[in-house]
């Protein structure tokens, strides 16, 4: 059982992603909203059976880039609701046992932002420094060279003041300048705001972007044009961002609001969006001694092949990259990536259920990723990711598609007949109705796979220890707490394997393939084709 007086409850949680557009709208414009989420937190607490929730931005905002370009960072924006609905959805995930996250966005503002009005309005406003004002050079050209990820220049010129505005996303998303002390303060106090409101923590976007070099020399040109992201950024990646990301600095920031997220009672905390896939660069981010983010995100299993042999150097390295004391996390689905069930296909996600909920660290699930949500293929005049419009290889529109909760016209997600993004075209066979029903679906397997790990002291908890040797393309590990063991074991492979575990001896609790589930086990483990399996 969950120790909580050992651990803080965020070590020992599940995260599941709510993209808020998406997941259940009550008013029928075709938009998820606040209440639909209320709506649907048994699901998420009983019958899915996580623990802690992530709303993605809900705030006023002119939906430039989807509510990451917020102009209140203090209220609701009317399509999502209000404040009231708002208490009322964390009192009642409170009640059931669920902690709440919101996702806090520090690195800009959107242009409508009234601080950024304000500063755009006159060289000489008192918030005029809130946001980053450069003279042009002396042939008029940006400041420097550096990228927006989005595409184009990161500079726009402002006619109104002749200088140009830094933006390392959209140019409706001015970059709000953490160098200024009023700034940083204003925005620690938005995050109180929230805490104050009983959130249990933060999603924190795109910190990376936080500061620059304050000396704001251009990037050097990327020859090879392949980034370090785990998927390709288009333009952003024909330079190697030497001097637009991650200045030192940042940490500073982090210890800050480290500070003041753990005066809280009872405790908070920050899970970073980070995209280092070196887990020593990784570990810098949960600071010295552990005073930075309490998880800065870990993206590893993104970015190798889906084999034993991909899967092995993430968590190896994660195992031994990481400061002491510094708590893992493990996801492989969210709102700016293509759909799991795209990449990994039907066994993949299988394998993937497994891995994410017995590994050492905390899962972030992303909603309909436990039905095996596809990518959905969007037509070009129903696009809406301001990325995929600039460069549509890029699209996130496919992974952001309303959750498919029944065969009922419109998923059982809107009465609209047009929802913001098309329901996905599998959604009369593929919804959470149907996988309810059949026991072998993909969404009991989440279920019984959380179950058992909401029983297990050593699954949430525990050590990690791989098994060797193990045949080719297989993976098997331990998680061991005071008596109690587990053994975890994946099938790579599309040939049966058999998987010697030496002394160990048990049960096979789950399996993904549900008919060796109660099967003992004694001195070998014989595997079916893809087979991932948990053994107690
Ligand atoms: C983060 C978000 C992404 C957003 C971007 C700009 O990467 O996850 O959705 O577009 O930041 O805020």
């Amino acid at each position: 059982m969950s120790d909580e007086t050992r651990r803080p409850w965020w070590q020992t949680a599940v995260i599941y992603e709510i993209y808020v557009r998406s997941f259940q709208d009550t008013t029928g414009n075709g938009v998820g909203d606040l209440q639909g989420i209320l709506d649907r937190l048994e699901y998420v607490a009983d019958t899915l059976g996580v623990d802690t929730i992530w709303l993605t931005p809900f705030y006023p905002s002119p939906m430039a880039d989807f509510g990451y370009d917020v102009s209140d960072y203090r209220d609701v924006h009317p399509l999502f609701g209000d404040l009231p609905t708002f208490d009322r959805l964390v009192a009642r995930a409170h009640a059931l046992g669920l902690k709440v996250l919101v996702d806090f966005v520090p690195s800009h503002s959107s242009e409508q932002h009234p601080w950024f009005e304000e500063s755009r309005g006159a060289r000489d406003h008192p918030r005029r420094d809130w946001y980053v004002w450069r003279d042009p050079r002396p042939d008029g050209a940006a400041p420097t060279n550096w990228l927006s990820v989005f595409g184009g220049s990161a500079w726009e010129l402002d006619a109104r003041t002749g200088q140009y505005y830094r933006h390392s996303f959209l140019k409706e998303q001015p970059d709000l300048n953490w160098r200024h002390p009023a700034l940083r303060a204003a925005m620690l106090d938005t995050m109180r705001f929230w805490l104050s409101r009983g959130v249990d923590g933060f999603r924190v976007d795109a910190v990376q972007f936080l500061l620059k070099d304050p000396a704001e020399r251009d990037n050097p040109l990327n020859a090879e044009r392949a980034g370090p992201a785990h998927k390709p950024l288009g333009a952003f990646d024909s330079q190697v961002h030497l001097y637009d990301v991650a200045h030192v600095d940042i940490h500073d920031i982090f210890r800050a609001m480290r500070a003041m997220v753990d005066a809280y009672d009872p405790p908070r905390m920050t899970l970073g969006e980070v995209h280092v896939y070196d887990p020593v660069e990784l570990g810098a981010y949960y600071g010295v001694d552990l005073n930075g983010l309490h998880m800065p995100t870990n993206f590893g299993l993104f970015k190798v092949p889906w084999t034993a042999a991909g899967v092995r150097r993430v968590v190896d390295g994660i195992e031994t990259g990481l400061p002491a004391g510094a708590w893992p996390n493990y996801s492989l689905g969210n709102h700016d990536d293509p759909r799991l069930a795209t990449r990994l296909g039907e066994h993949g996600s299988r394998q993937a259920a497994v891995l994410l909920l017995t590994l050492r660290g905390t899962p972030i699930l992303y909603y309909g990723d436990e039905i095996g949500m596809r990518e959905a293929e969007i037509p070009p005049e129903q696009r809406q990711d301001p990325w995929g419009i600039a460069e549509p290889e890029l699209s996130r529109d496919g992974c952001r598609t309303p959750m498919q909760w029944s065969a009922e016209r419109g998923a059982g997600f809107t009465s609209a007949g047009d929802p913001w993004l098309p329901v996905g075209s599998d959604y009369a066979e593929r919804n959470v109705v149907s996988q309810l029903g059949d026991p072998d679906s993909l969404l009991n397997l989440y279920r019984r796979l959380l179950a058992l790990r909401r029983r297990s002291a050593a699954l949430q908890q525990g050590l990690y220890r791989p098994v060797d040797p193990v045949p080719d393309n297989c993976l098997a590990f331990q998680r061991t707490l005071g008596a109690e063991r587990v053994l975890v074991a994946v099938n790579f492979t599309p040939d049966a394997r058999s998987v010697a575990i030496g002394e160990f001896a048990g049960r096979i609790a789950v399996s993904t393939h549900r008919a060796n589930e109660g099967r003992e086990v004694r001195g070998a483990l014989e595997m079916l084709p893809h087979e991932a399996a948990v053994i107690v």
